[in-house]
């Protein structure tokens, strides 16, 4: 990933230096705000503890904080979180350039044929309210059909303009290696590869992923950067995430986890910023783009805070082995 000198401008924090996404052409802010949560009621229960209120504010202090892109995919909240970012993209009065949508395709089996991936692609272009995607993800290499088949669609979409940078996500160092062999042949280049990553999610240091992504010069971009909120500090065994992510990681992770917030909480108090912010820098000194998800401006400017600082090595060498047991492993898990 290539810092390059070019700088977007904040009302809050210093301007965040943009880095390349791979060898596209586009220059990204080394945090994104994912937005599964923008219309994902049945697992983060928007409508009922967040309101389209708190997205507008979350998209505003994104920008105002230095933030340049959101990931969205047509699946989050059935297409609603696309609109809800046109929407707010449309509304916005920031005199910030118009920020960067990455978007995903997602190989539902009972999408077999290329029309079928160009009538998602288009569905996606109209939600977006867009004539090109920023970056078009195949959001996971599922069967039936092989994922060298939707590359190849990828490749033919960016050839005919409909796609400004091509990723995948949830790819194995393998599948990476041939999509960006697939996509070559086509004159088009790999950007990223989104994948589950984090101080509790290290596996693409063992499976190969992350060597395999550094050696093409594709982008990692990290989701689940916060492990669903357990890296921010604020849930405990007695006061565990709510909704779904109770029975997901109550029994698991959250019995582990104080010998690490404790570590995370002496750097943040140290550097005068959030236990949220060391697990986004941690990502980023990894050369990584880590998308946290924001429900509020609260979550989002605080996340985007995190590009303005930097763990010293001591620091990020004490991370590191206070969590090479989540290195083990060798998939790439969803979180
Ligand atoms: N490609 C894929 O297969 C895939 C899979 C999953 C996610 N993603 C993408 O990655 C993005 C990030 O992953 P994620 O949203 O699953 O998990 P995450 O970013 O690890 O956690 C997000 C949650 O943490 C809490 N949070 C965020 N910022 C906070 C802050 N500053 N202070 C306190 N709490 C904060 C919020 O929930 P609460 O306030 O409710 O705790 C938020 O919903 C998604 O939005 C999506 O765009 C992609």
């Amino acid at each position: 990933m290539n810092s390059e000198n070019s700088t977007i401008s904040s009302s809050e924090n210093p301007p965040a230096t943009l880095v390349q996404l791979g060898q596209s052409s586009l220059r990204v802010s080394p945090v994104g705000t994912g937005t599964w949560q923008w219309g994902g009621a049945f697992y983060w229960g928007y409508g009922r503890s967040y309101t389209d209120v708190d997205l507008a504010q979350a998209y505003s202090a994104s920008i105002e904080n230095g933030i340049n892109w959101f990931d969205t995919a047509e699946i989050y909240g059935r297409g609603r979180s696309e609109k809800i970012i046109a929407k707010l993209g449309a509304e916005s009065n920031s005199t910030a350039p118009k920020p960067l949508v990455a978007t995903k395709f997602f190989p539902y089996p009972w999408r077999w044929h290329r029309s079928s991936f160009r009538r998602a692609l288009r569905a996606s272009l109209k939600r977006l309210n867009t004539d090109s995607i920023d970056l078009y993800q195949i959001h996971f290499p599922f069967r039936p059909r092989s994922f060298e088949y939707w590359v190849d669609a990828l490749g033919e979409a960016a050839q005919d303009g409909l796609i400004k940078a091509v990723g995948v996500s949830n790819f194995s160092a393998e599948q990476t290696k041939r999509a960006q062999e697939l996509l070559a042949r086509k004159g088009v280049v790999l950007a990223s590869n989104q994948v589950g990553y984090s101080l509790l999610n290290r596996a693409i240091e063992s499976n190969g992923v992350k060597e395999a992504c550094d050696d093409l010069g594709v982008s990692v971009i990290s989701y689940g950067p916060l492990a669903e909120g357990l890296l921010t500090g604020k849930y405990r065994s007695d006061n565990p995430p709510p909704l779904l992510r109770k029975w997901r990681w109550a029994r698991k992770r959250l019995k582990l986890l104080p010998p690490l917030i404790s570590l995370m909480s002496d750097i943040s108090t140290a550097h005068k910023v959030s236990v949220t912010q060391v697990a986004l820098n941690w990502l980023i000194q990894k050369e990584t783009l880590p998308i946290p998800g924001a429900k509020s401006a609260m979550q989002a400017a605080d996340n985007a805070t995190a590009m303005t600082w930097k763990l010293t090595n001591d620091e990020f060498e004490a991370l590191n082995e206070a969590t090479q047991q989540y290195v083990a492993g060798s998939r790439t898990r969803f979180i």
